[in-house]
């Protein structure tokens, strides 16, 4: 798709539909709508009273101006009332906007930012129309050799802006975010592909791939030298597949030299069957998804180094299958971590924290100033909080503060849970120093303990993406499926450090 701002008024722009999104219960059309009604011979208003289109949240209307007017058809969304506007509403609506422009096959939309007074930057509202567009368009049909489903893909997304002082800082703001979106879309590809076309060996590749043309660095490490290094607790979780596992570092020094490093893990289960703790079979093609966490530090790093942001960044993904075989890890048995702790098996399918457990070790060697791990973990977080939010724990209150804040502006919201260390007695071994799985009680919270004894006392975060990483029934400017939740999280939680001059 491709973006661009033209100087102008919207009314007067040819387009073959323009979005035009309105406040609910306002009498007096404001911004670009009151030239749009204008233009149209009274069209928008006349839809407003004759009470067919109030402006609540993500109403649409849609409008068929007659010649001259070179808009061919206007789209009204509603945002709901002023006060209450947020990016996430915003967001919203232009998703709803562009998915029903894209079902009425029209190749184009237009927008305008101008809604009337309100206190957003140029960048803010830039960014938000722009992902609600592109996100919410979003489709994963590479596996459609026949009928796709309906609706020409949308060419273009045009804002057109009558000041010219503003152009400049939206036309930056759309490069950001055309970034950012291509981003989140590689990590949706990352997780809507099948396991058996995803592998870890595919997903290092993915890594490699996406490190092209920038400043980002991959290694890839293998099972001999995971055997070497001592990373036996990845090596168990991957005994029981054909497929071998993959350790994969990204580096992207894009701070000062010698400054503070930040590293991101992400969870890279490519399929979890439960391994000989199997899962039911309900649900169970679901588990291409447990790749998820690493697929959104992938897709971050891709984006800082793209955007050129002032940190310095690693990311580590851990990357393995979870099946039974005859060479699979056992309930029972002991394995001896990097860390040099001893983890007795409990459930196989408790795998994700086992294969973390080495990728956190293996983050000290970065003595980083914040390490933030990405996974979908635990079912009991879906239990607990749905997947309206990611579950978050950690060690380091100013970390966590920061996170809640990125959650809020990027509408990935983060909700704490307590690791208070009363839950470490539940996951402490009988035979070996630890257990792998703390029961059903608590069980997001007990995860995150046995996580803990892993972090070196380094500043860190355990975000919980379960419940959001893949949707049953789509919502907002996320289609059903694969969401991509995590890269922009990850990406403001940067970006906020970076403009608090913490980044570098
Ligand atoms: N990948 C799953 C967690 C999961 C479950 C994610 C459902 C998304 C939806 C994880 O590896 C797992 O199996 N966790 C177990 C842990 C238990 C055995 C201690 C769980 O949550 O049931
Ligand atoms: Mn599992
Ligand atoms: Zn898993």
């Amino acid at each position: 798709m491709k973006l661009s701002v033209k100087q102008g008024d919207l009314f007067r722009s040819a387009s073959e539909a323009a979005v035009v999104a309105l406040f609910e219960d306002e009498e007096i059309l404001q911004g670009a709508a009151a030239g749009v009604d204008r233009e149209s011979g009274g069209l928008l208003g006349e839809v407003l009273n004759r009470g067919d289109f109030s402006g609540q949240v993500n109403q649409t209307s849609l409008i068929y101006p007659r010649r001259p007017c070179p808009l061919k058809r206007v789209i009204a969304v509603g945002l709901g009332k002023r006060s209450e506007i947020t990016p996430e509403r915003i967001r919203g609506a232009f998703a709803r906007a562009a998915r029903q422009i894209r079902s009425l096959n029209a190749g184009e939309i237009s927008a305008s930012l101008d809604f009337g007074n309100l206190a957003l930057s140029p960048e803010v509202l830039t960014e938000a129309v722009v992902e609600g567009v592109r996100l919410g368009l979003y489709r994963f049909e590479s596996f459609k050799t026949g009928k796709r489903d309906p609706g020409r893909e949308i060419a273009s997304l045009s804002i057109v802006e009558a000041d010219a002082a503003s152009l400049r800082r939206i036309r930056a703001a759309m490069k950001t975010s055309k970034v950012i979106t291509d981003s989140v879309c590689l990590a949706r590809d990352l997780v809507s592909m099948p396991a058996n076309e995803m592998t870890p060996r595919d997903l290092a590749n993915e890594a490699r791939k996406s490190a092209r043309g920038t400043k980002l660095r991959c290694r890839v490490v293998g099972p001999a030298a995971m055997r070497k290094l001592g990373m036996k607790a990845l090596l168990a979780v991957a005994a029981g597949s054909a497929e071998p596992p993959r350790f994969i570092i990204l580096e992207y020094r894009g701070g000062e030299k010698g400054g503070p490093v930040i590293v991101f893990v992400g969870k890279g289960l490519t399929f979890d069957s439960g391994g000989i703790s199997l899962k039911p079979a309900e649900k169970m093609e679901r588990m291409k998804d447990d790749m998820a966490g690493g697929a959104a530090v992938i897709a971050a790093l891709r984006a800082a180094a793209r955007l050129f942001l002032p940190v310095n960044l690693v990311g580590l993904v851990p990357a393995a299958e979870n099946l039974p075989g005859g060479k699979a890890y056992r309930p029972g048995d002991i394995v001896r971590s990097l860390s040099g702790q001893t983890i007795e098996i409990v459930t196989t399918d408790a795998e994700g924290r086992l294969i973390l457990a080495d990728a956190l070790t293996y983050a000290g060697r970065f003595k980083p100033a914040a390490i933030i791990d990405l996974a979908t973990l635990t079912g009991a977080c879906v239990v607990a909080l749905g997947d309206h939010v990611i579950g978050m724990l950690g060690n380091d209150d100013g970390l966590k503060r920061q996170l809640r804040e990125a959650g809020d502006l990027s509408g990935e919201r983060v909700w704490e849970l307590p690791l208070w260390e009363e839950y470490d007695e539940l996951i402490r071994g009988e035979a070996a120093d630890l257990k792998n799985s703390g029961g059903r009680a608590g069980g997001a919270i007990t995860a995150a303990a046995f996580l803990s004894q892993f972090t070196g006392g380094y500043p860190w975060v355990h975000l919980d993406i379960a419940g959001p990483a893949w949707l049953a029934k789509e919502k907002s400017y996320i289609p059903k499926g694969a969401s991509g939740v995590g890269v922009r999280l990850l990406l403001q939680f940067i970006r906020s450090r970076c403009a608090q001059g913490k980044g570098d």
